[in-house]
């Protein structure tokens, strides 16, 4: 996390902001080789974004913000990329732990993160171990994360356990999500307009975001301008 005062728009209602937002951040290869940089340069400004972004999100007093860091999809990236962005992730885990015991903040993940690099699940568990009584602002990293596995992972645990599921709720404490309520805004950055597997059973209600600009340059600025967006959304969970 860093620090940093960002100023708020004026049609920003503070009293009205969404509980858990979620966040694809798209457009990091795109960001880099538009300006002649290697891609992984661009998960390098990625990380530093996400730095400010969460910070920012913090700032405004919004509870959970779940990120979409690798999909179960992203195997398929040549090896010298994946493990680029491993050691970002890696490294950015390891300097900001106490940054986040400081803040309040935990740390909690989506994914069968188990099976990444060793130093990498280390450093997972190191914060998530730290942050487990913090409870001021929930950081939800979705790493090595699939919608659709998460779901037949949640299907097979209530399979293994031989009971009856009586609502969508004994559903929802199955996936990874247990702990958290479901996202009201998700946005995705760079321009694509598709959701690529990402926390298809907790969607059901959430509002949409997207914009063309690349994850690295999206900023508080833009933030805002999409949380005004949301605040002129009616939701009405299928009532009238
Ligand atoms: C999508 O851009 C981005 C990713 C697959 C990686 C996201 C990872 C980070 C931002 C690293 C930092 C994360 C943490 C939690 C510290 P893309 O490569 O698909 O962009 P493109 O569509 O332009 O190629």
């Amino acid at each position: 996390m860093i620090d940093g005062k960002v100023k708020i728009n004026k049609h920003l209602d503070l009293n009205r902001l969404p509980t858990h937002i979620a966040i694809i951040m798209d457009g990091n290869g795109r960001w880099a080789t538009s300006r002649g940089l290697p891609r992984n340069l661009g998960h390098k400004a990625g990380c530093e974004n996400l730095k400010k972004i969460v910070q920012h999100i913090y700032d405004l007093g919004i509870k959970y913000a779940t990120f979409f860091t690798f999909s179960t999809e992203n195997w398929k990236r040549p090896k010298e990329e994946i493990d680029g962005i491993f050691n970002i992730v890696r490294d950015y885990l390891n300097e900001d732990v106490n940054q986040f015991v400081k803040r309040g903040a935990k740390v909690v993940v989506s994914g069968e993160y188990k099976k990444l690099p060793d130093d990498l699940v280390r450093a997972i568990d190191n914060i998530v171990e730290k942050t487990k009584d913090c409870d001021k602002f929930i950081l939800n990293l979705a790493i090595n994360y699939g919608g659709r596995d998460e779901i037949l992972r949640g299907v097979n645990k209530a399979v293994e356990s031989g009971k009856k599921l009586e609502t969508q709720q004994d559903f929802s404490k199955l996936l990874y999500s247990a702990d958290l309520p479901d996202p009201d805004f998700i946005i995705r950055t760079s321009g694509e307009m598709r959701i690529s597997n990402f926390m298809l059973w907790q969607m059901a209600y959430s509002e949409f975001y997207f914009t063309k600009v690349y994850w690295p340059s999206f900023s508080p600025k833009d933030l805002q301008k999409a949380l005004i967006d949301y605040q002129r959304r009616d939701r009405r969970f299928g009532k009238v």
